[in-house]
């Protein structure tokens, strides 16, 4: 499946990285409920997305995906979630230099605290099953 965000990633340098620790002991209950209040208005309460999240709206934006497994929140490392949650979209981007990227995705950063945008990031992952959580703890860097 192509995903736009992966594209686009792959091609950007991270600033600074991330070991793959950050999502584990975190207060999965609370990520549970912030992402009730936060995310479901989007990503649905089920995880499961917009409708036709695969098709881009009129004005170019996409869609909110799920963050179920059949999205594509599990292709990429904890650094792209934690910085697309915090920034946005847009702000993600726009930080690495792309500013031609019209998201609909928008940033948490004055809402919610950074431990718990991982509390969240948490969550979405426990509702893997636990061979495509393995897949994407092996997209984070090594420790180092
Ligand atoms: C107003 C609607 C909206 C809300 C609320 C929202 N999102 Fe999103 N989100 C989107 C859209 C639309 C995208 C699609 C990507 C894009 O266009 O940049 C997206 C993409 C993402 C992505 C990157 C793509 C991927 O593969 O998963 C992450 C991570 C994400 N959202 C996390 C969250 C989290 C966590 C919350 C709650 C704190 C949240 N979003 C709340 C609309 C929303």
């Amino acid at each position: 499946m192509i995903c736009r965000i992966t594209i686009l990633a792959s091609i950007l340098l991270p600033t600074f990285t991330f070991a793959g620790h950050e999502l584990k002991g975190r207060d999965i209950v609370r990520g549970q409920t912030l992402y009730s209040e936060q995310c479901a208005s989007c990503h649905g309460a089920e995880l499961q997305g917009q409708p036709n999240w695969q098709r881009s709206n009129d004005d170019g934006t996409l869609p909110a995906p799920p963050h179920d497994e059949t999205g594509h929140t599990w292709h990429h490392d904890n650094q792209l979630l934690f910085t697309y949650t915090k920034l946005g979209g847009q702000g993600a981007l726009a930080e690495r230099g792309i500013t031609n990227f019209n998201s609909g995705m928008p940033g948490f950063e004055d809402t919610i605290s950074d431990e718990e945008i991982w509390d969240i990031l948490a969550y979405i992952r426990s509702t893997w099953p636990e061979r495509v959580q393995e897949i994407q703890a092996g997209r984070n860097p090594p420790h180092q």
